[in-house]
């Protein structure tokens, strides 16, 4: 059915509506990497590129991709998509928003029968959130080469391997490092900013100017287990009230600039009851900066820091790298290429930096890559109340598929 772009992104939010319910715990929305909801959400999509003609492919990483091919047959493809896995309580727009649209962009076509110079290779990624493993942007890396060479040893809080999970999934962890997007000119991603900028300007619509560079670790910190009424609080070696310490010690340490940006996101304290002192914390940190040199600064002064607390409360401190990506900034023809799309369908350019980190900053690695930001409601996500308009899901289909349409290899 030929629709015209009102009609499309009207059928791209039914879309993501009825995406949202390929979850792993009912009430909410949690699609964690090659999980059951993510096998379902991977064959909708299929189904959704089937029923134009496309041949979807479900990758040894387990991203799900269709090419529609330009007027000649191995033309170089414009890359457009973005992640399908969520957070734990996500909202529907993260990530989905953007491999949905590229669907719908290349709908449009397909059903009009049009084909331009370039192919398009529709991608929805895996693994961009790096909830479900101490790994993240899997899908993306496995693209552009860039696989940590001990990924497959790592472990989900079932203890499953991701190579476990993969081959289980119907991947294959073998061709993971071998894996290369091929014949790719570009890459692009619609997505939420997920921030309060858009929103606070008065537009729908901003080009990412550069993404934030991020560091994530894992703190261990050891204490004494021991009898809360019976261990005077002098002798005490509590591995709760150190991390507690340390975790305002984070965050003191990124106030001091404005961009800088920590979160301690998840705490587990063992052993958990209600009259033992904890003898053994995990927490982990989350650091960003729109510069590298800020962010490795930062991560200095703070592991500094955490080990001055360990050290005077007689605490044994671990901390572990486990995600290292360099702040990316987006390609110039690209951010360019937006700016005419904006102007195009009536909106104002429009820069801004991504505090959240995407696949972009991968396959920009590999090739030119740029992102398009749509506002949400409040600058709210990773949160189910992450909302956006259907205008601005009009505006965003549009600017996205004149861009398509423009793009020159
Ligand atoms: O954490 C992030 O920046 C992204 O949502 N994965
Ligand atoms: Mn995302
Ligand atoms: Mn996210």
């Amino acid at each position: 059915m030929n629709l015209d772009n009102a009609g499309a992104a009207r059928r791209l939010m039914a879309r993501l509506d009825e995406f949202a319910q390929f979850t792993d715990e009912p009430g909410r929305l949690t699609r964690l990497y090659l999980s059951p909801s993510y096998r379902r959400a991977c064959e909708r999509l299929a189904e959704w590129m089937l029923a134009i003609g496309l041949e979807p492919e479900i990758d040894p990483a387990g991203n799900v991709h269709a090419r529609y091919e330009g007027r000649k047959p191995g033309a170089p493809a414009l890359m457009v998509g973005s992640h399908i896995d969520t957070v734990r309580d996500a909202g529907r727009y993260d990530g989905n928003l953007g491999a949905l649209a590229a669907l719908a962009v290349v709908e449009q076509l397909a059903e009009s029968g049009e084909r331009l110079d370039h192919a398009i290779d529709v991608v929805a990624f895996g693994d961009e959130e790096g909830v479900r493993f101490p790994t993240t942007m899997t899908g993306s890396r496995a693209l552009a080469g860039l696989v940590p060479a001990d990924a497959l040893g790592k472990r989900d809080a079932d203890g499953i391997t991701l190579r476990e999970a993969l081959t289980k999934f119907g991947g294959d962890p073998e061709r993971l490092f071998a894996l290369r997007a091929r014949g790719i000119a570009a890459f692009v991603e619609l997505h939420i900013e997920q921030g309060p900028v858009l929103e606070a300007e008065g537009l729908a619509l901003g080009t990412v100017a550069a993404i934030n560079g991020a560091t994530r670790l894992a703190a261990t910190v050891q204490g004494l287990a021991g009898h809360a009424g019976a261990v005077p609080m002098a002798l005490r070696q509590d591995a709760l009230a150190a991390a507690s310490e340390m975790i305002l010690a984070i965050e003191a340490r990124a106030r001091k600039e404005s961009d800088l940006v920590a979160t301690v996101g998840r705490i587990d304290a063992e052993p958990g009851a209600i009259n033992v002192i904890p003898g053994l914390v995990r927490f982990s940190i989350d650091i960003r900066a729109p510069r590298d040199e800020w962010r490795r600064r930062a991560v200095s002064d703070i592991a500094t820091a955490l080990q001055a607390i360990a050290d005077r409360r007689k605490i044994d401190l671990v901390l572990a790298p486990t995600h290292e990506a360099k702040a990316y900034v987006c390609d110039p023809r690209i951010v360019a290429g937006f700016d005419a799309a904006l102007v195009a369908v009536g909106q104002k350019p429009f820069h801004l930096p991504s505090g959240a980190g995407h696949d972009t900053m991968v396959m920009g690695q590999i090739c030119p890559a740029g992102m398009l930001f749509v506002r949400c409601k409040g600058g709210i996500s990773h949160n189910p109340a992450e909302s956006i308009t259907s205008e601005d899901c009009a505006l965003a289909l549009a600017a996205l598929t004149r861009f398509v349409r423009d793009f020159r290899v």
